[in-house]
């Protein structure tokens, strides 16, 4: 699916959207569990802005901000950028691509990717993460969170999406890609897929950073 096509779906999704996940976010721990940790490692290292790149509604650029967290979000989808300033007015919340971030090189802290590389096809995703590389200050991190994929040699599997196709990744050949693309890997969480009692997929998020000069 191109850019302009999901970005049209997820357009037709957005209210239905931001009526359910945010509060699904919120009550599972495990749904949030990394979002703090990444937050702490962000004030830590001096408070730097951070990118929340496929916010949908904002629910996690504002989470972040209430960790303390000058967060902003961007994502694909006019509706989904128009239903996160609604509920969040104080943040800033941009249309654009996770491809070509409006950042300047070296000039982020942080940048999350909370389920939203799920719909990059693995040909394409070098270049995204070439790009979450170029963004990054030396020393920055990047959160991924994904549906994991646990078969021994595929990057990634197909899967029927409610919005459009997506991939969930295999966590050991995605840090591969990160780490081919200069982020090193500094943590990661694996979720049951007891846990998914819709799909049966289990969860992971990988924390990565680059490395500092
Ligand atoms: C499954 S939703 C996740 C939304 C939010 N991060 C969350 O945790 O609920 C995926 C979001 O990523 C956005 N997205 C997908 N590909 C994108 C891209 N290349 N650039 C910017 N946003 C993108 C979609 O428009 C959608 O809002």
């Amino acid at each position: 699916m191109t850019a302009p096509d999901l970005s049209t779906a997820y357009d037709a999704m957005a209210t239905r959207y931001a009526e359910d996940i945010p509060d699904r976010y919120h009550s599972s721990p495990l749904n949030h569990a990394m979002i703090p940790v990444f937050a702490e490692l962000i004030r830590a290292a001096g408070d730097g802005l951070v990118a929340d790149v496929g916010c949908g509604p904002g629910h996690v650029t504002a989470h972040l901000h209430t960790l303390g967290v000058n967060a902003f979000g961007v994502d694909l989808s006019p509706e989904m950028i128009a239903l996160a300033r609604a509920a969040h007015p104080k943040l800033r919340f941009e249309v654009g691509s996770m491809d070509a971030l409006t950042a300047d090189d070296a000039s982020l802290a942080g940048i999350l990717a909370n389920y939203s590389i799920i719909h990059t096809p693995p040909g394409h995703l070098p270049v995204t993460l070439t790009e979450f590389h170029r963004v990054l200050a030396p020393g920055g991190y990047l959160l991924l969170g994904f549906q994991a994929y646990d078969g021994p040699d595929e990057l990634a599997e197909p899967f029927d999406h409610l919005v459009s196709l997506a991939y969930r990744y295999s966590p050991d050949r995605l840090a591969g890609l990160l780490h081919t693309a200069g982020l090193t890997e500094v943590a990661r969480l694996v979720i049951s897929p007891a846990e998914d009692p819709r799909r049966g997929f289990p969860q992971a998020y990988l924390l990565t950073r680059r490395p500092a000069n």
